[in-house]
């Protein structure tokens, strides 16, 4: 008799270890009240941004094909394709990461609200790293630095030789780049004109719409091949602010450390000088 009743005694003490046990593991899923533990430090690790791409095995970078030779549209083969240099730091960040990657070309100005609301994953646009924008999102490091250019109409060049000549002109540049910023900044004379695209800027040159406008070298250079009556001023502009970047929403370091390390092994094999200058040979 005592040996059974031992018996039922310790297997009910068992059960209720076991039971005990069970609530135990179950507890994590309600963060504990009592205690104050932090919940988080006994779950397993979050997926991050860069695991999400992985897996879905694609990655969308959003761009503003109006910016030769860092991205345009161009025939390829009787097919309207986004070409260009940035384009192929885009397609070198995918190979690296093993995605396929997808492209969406919006204006210059919906960029970033592009990537804020997740209908992208990343900006490549040759867009510089400023202070303002760096409050609302994550940069790379810097891959390529041009300097800024104001083009003027071909027969109005020895007019502008400084800034001052800018004086009461209209000078257009594009909305929301630095650019606009620019004319605000070092031409508070003249009369801002802000268009989303540049090809439209180039067409109201012209068109005497506008007299001037502030362009960054590489891209006044590849719009002044096709377009022979504009050229580019000697008027020089302070330009501190004008490397370019590639932007991702905040919080996703580890995508942004390996997009560096893609950047370094472009930049240290002078791929992105390679891409450069393949892109400027396509603008013709
Ligand atoms: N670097 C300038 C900026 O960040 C202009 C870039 C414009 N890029 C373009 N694809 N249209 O504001």
């Amino acid at each position: 008799m005592f040996k059974n009743k031992a018996l039922i005694g310790l297997f009910v003490c068992f059960a209720l270890v076991m039971s005990a046990c069970g609530s135990k593991a179950a507890a994590p899923a309600e963060p504990s009240k009592t205690t104050g533990d932090k919940p988080a430090a006994a779950q397993p690790a979050k997926e991050t941004k860069l695991d999400q791409i992985k897996k879905a095995g694609k990655i969308v970078v959003g761009t503003s094909a109006d910016y030769p030779p860092y991205e345009f549209h161009k025939e390829v083969n009787k097919k309207d394709e986004i070409v260009g240099f940035d384009i192929e730091i885009a397609k070198a960040l995918a190979k690296d990461l093993g995605v396929t990657l997808e492209m969406k070309d919006m204006k210059f100005d919906g960029l970033l609200a592009a990537l804020d609301a997740g209908n992208v994953d990343f900006v490549i646009s040759g867009m510089t790293p400023t202070e303002e924008r760096k409050k609302s999102v994550d940069f790379t490091k810097i891959y390529y630095t041009a300097v800024q250019t104001v083009v003027v109409r071909a027969e109005d060049k020895d007019k502008y030789k400084s800034v001052d000549d800018l004086k009461g002109k209209k000078v257009g540049a594009q909305k929301g780049a630095t650019q606009e910023q620019i004319v605000k900044e070092q031409m508070p004379n003249s009369e801002l004109k802000a268009l989303g695209k540049i090809s439209d800027l180039m067409l109201e040159l012209k068109n005497k719409k506008v007299d001037a406008l502030v362009v960054e070298q590489p891209v006044a250079s590849a719009y002044l091949s096709k377009n022979k009556d504009l050229v580019i001023t000697d008027v020089k502009l302070k330009t501190e602010d004008s490397g370019s970047a590639i932007a991702l929403k905040k919080g996703a370091p580890e995508l942004v450390d390996a997009m560096n390390k893609t950047l370094d092994k472009l930049m240290a094999d002078k791929s992105i000088e390679k891409f450069v200058a393949e892109a400027n040979d396509q603008v013709e």
